[in-house]
């Protein structure tokens, strides 16, 4: 087995052969000033089962993960599995309004052509997984993220909202810590509270989970008003940290004491690693 890691996934790359005990075969990687990218990859790939590691964000690295698997195709690769561990375009995972498209189905579709089989870890939705026509799977990153939360004396999870409630109900059966969910209610034009819906979060230590932070609005805003509400520590725990637009500095504003992160992104709050939990996946 050999893997091929992009550039944007190079450290989960990196581990992941580590783990499997197979080769990383190094890649040539540039942008021309036009912004075009090209990549080689020097390397014997006939006949081997080829793993290329890459998230799709930003845009970019999209092109990347398709040139890879187009090397590892030319080459003439016995098998072809696209590890994804951030797949961006997860939030378009329907049509909302008339006129728009599935972006998360239109990228399936393009990954698909050149690959036999894909993993990523906590797809936004379950179903994104069906959007593709070949052997598809998903990591949950939540036990993962529930064992590095372990040592922090969790008292309850939150969800910012009920459509996130699954996932924060998995990490707190994990960590054997209650549960429940954030809700928003407006009580005039500009002003609106957000609160747990059932549990008092007075004296407590607070994980808010969610599987993406992208400006860390979402989390901000529940954290100024956990902290508001009495909470002692509040967590922003996260699978993908986008941490867009100084997102770290904004959450530490509001009162976050800690952001942690999986590595499916590469970023300085990314604590927890999924390599193990993939190879796990691909054995
Ligand atoms: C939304 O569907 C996601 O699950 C996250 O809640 C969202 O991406 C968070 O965005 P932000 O960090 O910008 O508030």
């Amino acid at each position: 087995m050999k893997v091929l890691g992009g550039s944007a996934s190079s450290r989960t790359a990196r581990e992941l052969a580590a783990h499997l005990g197979a080769d990383l075969v190094p890649v040539e990687r540039k942008t021309f000033p036009d912004g075009e990218v090209y990549i080689r990859v020097d390397a014997e790939l006939r006949g081997e089962d080829v793993v290329v590691v890459q998230t799709t964000q930003p845009n970019a690295s999209l092109l990347e993960l398709l040139f890879l698997q187009e090397a590892a195709h030319d080459q003439g690769a016995a098998s072809i599995t696209a590890v994804v561990p951030y797949y961006s375009y997860s939030r378009q995972d329907r049509v909302f309004q008339h006129g728009e498209i599935v972006s998360a189905k239109a990228i399936a579709e393009l990954i698909e052509l050149k690959a036999d089989r894909f993993v990523t870890v906590d797809p936004h939705k379950e179903h994104i997984l069906g959007f593709f026509g070949i052997e598809s799977h998903g990591v949950s990153a939540v036990p993962l993220l529930a064992k590095h939360l372990a040592t922090r004396k969790v008292d309850t999870v939150l969800a910012p909202d009920k459509g996130a409630l699954d996932r924060a109900e998995f990490a707190a059966k994990c960590l054997g810590a209650d549960f429940d969910y954030m809700e928003k209610t407006r009580l005039s034009g500009t002003d609106v509270v957000m609160k747990a819906k059932r549990l008092d979060v007075r004296g407590k230590t607070v994980a808010v989970v969610d599987d993406i932070i992208s400006t860390g609005g979402t989390i901000a805003m529940a954290a100024a008003e956990l902290k508001r509400q009495g909470a002692t520590r509040v967590l922003a725990v996260c699978t993908h940290g986008l941490f867009l637009n100084n997102a770290l500095d904004r959450l530490k504003g509001a009162g976050v004491d800690e952001v942690i992160a999986t590595d499916t992104l590469e970023n300085p709050a990314a604590s927890v690693g999924c390599a193990e939990a993939i190879a796990d996946v691909l054995r």
